[in-house]
């Protein structure tokens, strides 16, 4: 049986991903290796949780003594790393934290992997997950491709762009059998609410404003996460050693007209008065470094691997509303507690 470590799987795109993973490799073990921060929930896993080829493991990749106890009792043949800190704004207010773990954590699970695999190569596999935001910006016109330099500005992106660095770094200098994938931004089930989409839902939904960063016109390239998770297996399985893919669906939209559409639906899904939710939209202080635009060439991984999402952005949009709609309970509890100590300090100054 081979056996799995995905780190950060109680996270939004980690429980995806451990959930394809368990359900369509059950002769796999799963090992899911997660700190639970703010963002880690379990019950993001709970229809998963009692399959025999599935674990839970409580760990903080930035412990390596830990770590690598954990790698000697399960002696993975790969590991898929998502765990990390993810929101650009937090990283604003304490960039060290993201150092610790994207960077520290990031270069523990490394040695973990080279002191079990010792030079035994065959059949091993080490995915880190990281993003296109490590690219920097681009202006109106232009995609990212692989080749794109790196040019982060927010300390997140900083500390992605290096964790990236470090694991090209063990594929050059070790021939640790690594692959790489720089995604788009993610929306779908289990999102976190300090993100823009599960934000301003939670929003409408209480009625409360919806915060638009400056002038709204900044620009992301969104994936429905099943079709994030649906890429990762396929580059853990298909993509080339030392290689790098970008993951994308080619969606760009303003953060006002996403915004807008957002309204529209989930006026439509509450039977609400059209433009209700609109009135809701505040615009407010920018983000500082905010990266103007985002958009993701996704022709590689199309070409060499033959992926495409199944997804289309209304589709992936009315299933995400359709979610929080029935699960109500997960945003409450999410968003009590520290949540509201956050919320404060970002939006309340
Ligand atoms: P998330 O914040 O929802 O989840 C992160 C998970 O990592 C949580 O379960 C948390 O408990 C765990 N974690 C954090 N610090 C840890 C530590 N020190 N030790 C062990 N576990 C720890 O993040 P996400 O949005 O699911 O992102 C997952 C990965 O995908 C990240 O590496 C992120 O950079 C990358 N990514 C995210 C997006 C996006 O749009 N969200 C896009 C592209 C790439
Ligand atoms: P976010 O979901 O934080 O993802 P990222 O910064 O990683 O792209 O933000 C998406 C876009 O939405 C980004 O341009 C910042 C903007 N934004 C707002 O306008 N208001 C908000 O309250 C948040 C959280 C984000």
């Amino acid at each position: 049986m081979k056996s799995i470590i995905i780190t950060g799987g109680a996270g939004f795109i980690g429980s995806h991903v451990v959930r394809e993973f368990v359900n369509k490799y059950p002769n796999y073990q799963i090992v899911n290796l997660d700190a639970l921060t703010y963002a880690g929930n379990l019950e993001n896993l709970k229809d998963i949780e009692e399959l025999p080829n599935y674990k839970f493991v409580k760990a903080d990749i930035t412990d390596l003594d830990k770590i690598l106890e954990i790698f000697k009792a399960y002696l993975p043949d790969g590991v898929i790393h998502l765990a990390a800190e993810s929101h650009v704004d937090r990283s604003i207010k304490n960039p060290a934290a993201f150092v610790m773990t994207n960077v520290v954590g990031t270069v523990n699970l490394l040695n973990a992997a080279k002191e079990i695999w010792n030079g035994h190569f065959d059949g091993k596999r080490f995915h880190h997950v990281s993003t296109d935001e490590v690219y920097g910006s681009l202006g109106e016109v232009g995609l990212f491709t692989e080749n794109s330099r790196y040019e982060p500005h927010s300390p997140y992106s900083a500390s992605k762009a290096s964790s990236d660095h470090f694991v090209r770094a063990y594929h050059d200098t070790f021939g640790l059998p690594v692959v790489l994938t720089n995604c788009s931004n993610n929306y779908g089930p289990h999102h976190f609410p300090e993100k823009l989409i599960p934000l301003c839902i939670h929003n409408i939904l209480h009625g409360k404003p919806l915060p638009i960063y400056g002038d709204g016109k900044f620009t992301r390239d969104w994936l429905f996460v099943i079709d994030h998770a649906r890429a990762i297996d396929l580059v853990y399985h298909k993509g080339k050693n030392g290689g790098s893919y970008n993951i994308g669906g080619f969606n760009e939209w303003q953060n006002i007209d996403l915004v807008r559409e957002l309204c529209k639906q989930m006026d439509e899904k509450l039977g609400r008065p059209a433009h209700t939710s609109e009135q809701l939209i505040t615009f407010v202080k920018d983000r500082p470094g905010h990266d103007l635009r985002y958009a993701i060439d996704a022709t590689k991984i199309h070409r060499e691997l033959g992926y495409s999402p199944t997804v289309t952005f209304e589709q992936g949009l009315s299933k995400t509303i359709d979610w929080y709609l029935s699960n109500q309970e997960w945003l409450n509890r999410v968003t009590s507690g520290d949540y509201q100590q956050y919320y404060k300090m970002q939006y309340n100054g």
